[in-house]
């Protein structure tokens, strides 16, 4: 694993926006893998200042998301295409027919994870795969488990996320339950994975994922095994890691 340690998230979010850059550039037609919350949204700022200067072009780029939310739909302003839209696309000159999430209105799960599997598999894989990391090392909404889940599946959302995500919603009882959410093998199967990590109140995970045991309880830890990954964080994110 290879850590580029920033003084704060400004710096972070430069730097991650240095590699995701380098990969739009060095391959014009990449697909990339991308991911909601609130680590990724400096990044994601950016990538659009970068664009609106003349330095990224976008049109060739394919995206296929992390997750979304069972049950909420495309307009609701806590669904992940709701975030992407306002928080990347409508500012870059991307094709919005290349870009990918999960279909949180799809009722039947067996269904839409079949689909987004067919997508992934279609796209030839994911070039970049862009990751925050959740309070309980999960990745994507692959939460702590016996197993490593392998690809698109649904899952129950644990009670400490939807405590972190309570924030964004009116209040608890409307946080969804159940999300669709891309599975450890297909992150696994990325060439790249890229992911940024922020604030002191992720220095302990961050500790585990890098330096402790992997094991299914932090999924994150699974990356130690990934021949390419790129961990931006900031100092107090990195607080506990003694690199
Ligand atoms: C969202 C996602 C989640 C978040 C994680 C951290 O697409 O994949 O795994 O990355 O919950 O969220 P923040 O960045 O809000 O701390």
């Amino acid at each position: 694993m290879k850590v580029l340690k920033a003084k704060d998230y400004q710096e972070l979010s430069r730097k991650a926006a240095n590699v995701i850059a380098a990969q739009v550039i060095m391959k014009p037609n990449c697909v990339l893998g991308l991911a909601t919350g609130s680590s990724p949204i400096g990044t994601y700022k950016q990538l659009i200042e970068r664009y609106e200067m003349g330095d990224l072009d976008f049109s060739g780029v394919s995206t296929i998301n992390l997750d979304e939310y069972k049950g909420l739909t495309r307009d609701n302003d806590q669904s992940y295409y709701y975030f992407m839209y306002n928080n990347l696309f409508k500012h870059v000159n991307i094709d919005l027919a290349r870009t990918n999430i999960p279909d949180g209105t799809e009722p039947d799960s067996d269904k839409e994870c079949a689909r987004y599997n067919k997508v992934i598999a279609d796209m030839g894989g994911i070039d970049l795969q862009l990751l925050g990391l959740g309070h309980n090392g999960h990745i994507g909404f692959n939460e702590p488990a016996d197993d490593f889940a392998t690809l698109t599946h649904c899952v129950d959302l644990q009670e400490s996320t939807i405590e972190a995500n309570k924030r964004f919603f009116a209040s608890i009882d409307d946080v969804p339950r159940q999300a669709y959410t891309m599975g450890i093998q297909t992150i696994m199967q990325a060439r790249k994975v890229l992911m940024v990590v922020s604030g002191a109140d992720k220095a302990d995970i961050l500790d585990k994922v890098i330096n402790g045991p992997v094991t299914p309880q932090v999924p994150a830890s699974i990356l130690q095994m990934h021949p390419d990954v790129t961990i931006v964080a900031d100092e107090a994110a990195l607080a506990k890691c003694n690199l």
